[in-house]
């Protein structure tokens, strides 16, 4: 390969994986939603993988599957908080809240 074909190719591949992980970044990922979910005591009040709801902290499962349901309601949710669920806006930060998110569409 050629010098000039070279650099060509080593930008295009930088364009290529900047997008991906931007991309990735204003989705969500899920994954680390995971992490976020499980470390910030969601875990600890909410049911994942079942209908049960524990004390007043309804079940998420199929969270995304409900009526009304949309990333702006969960988002103000985790905020704000309330009815016994404790307020999250300053604890997360906002790329947290939208992997958050991106996990809680998986369920
Ligand atoms: C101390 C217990 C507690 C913790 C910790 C908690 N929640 Fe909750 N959560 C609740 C309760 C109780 C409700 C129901 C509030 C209501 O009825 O308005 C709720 C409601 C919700 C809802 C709305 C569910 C629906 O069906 O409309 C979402 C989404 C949610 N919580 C997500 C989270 C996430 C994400 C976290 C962690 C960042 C979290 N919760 C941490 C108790 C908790």
């Amino acid at each position: 390969m050629k010098l000039a074909q070279r650099i060509f190719a080593i930008g295009c591949s930088a364009v290529i994986i900047s997008a991906l992980a931007f991309g990735a970044d204003k989705k969500g990922d899920a994954k680390k939603g995971q992490e976020v979910f499980e470390n910030s005591a969601c875990m600890g009040c909410h049911n994942t993988d079942n209908d049960e709801k524990r004390g007043n902290a309804p079940a998420l499962k199929g969270l995304y599957k409900k009526a009304g349901v949309t990333d702006a309601k969960v988002l103000d949710k985790v905020n704000k908080g309330g009815n016994g669920m404790p307020p999250y806006d300053e604890q997360l930060e906002p790329a947290q809240k939208t992997d958050l998110i991106a996990y809680l569409k998986t369920l």
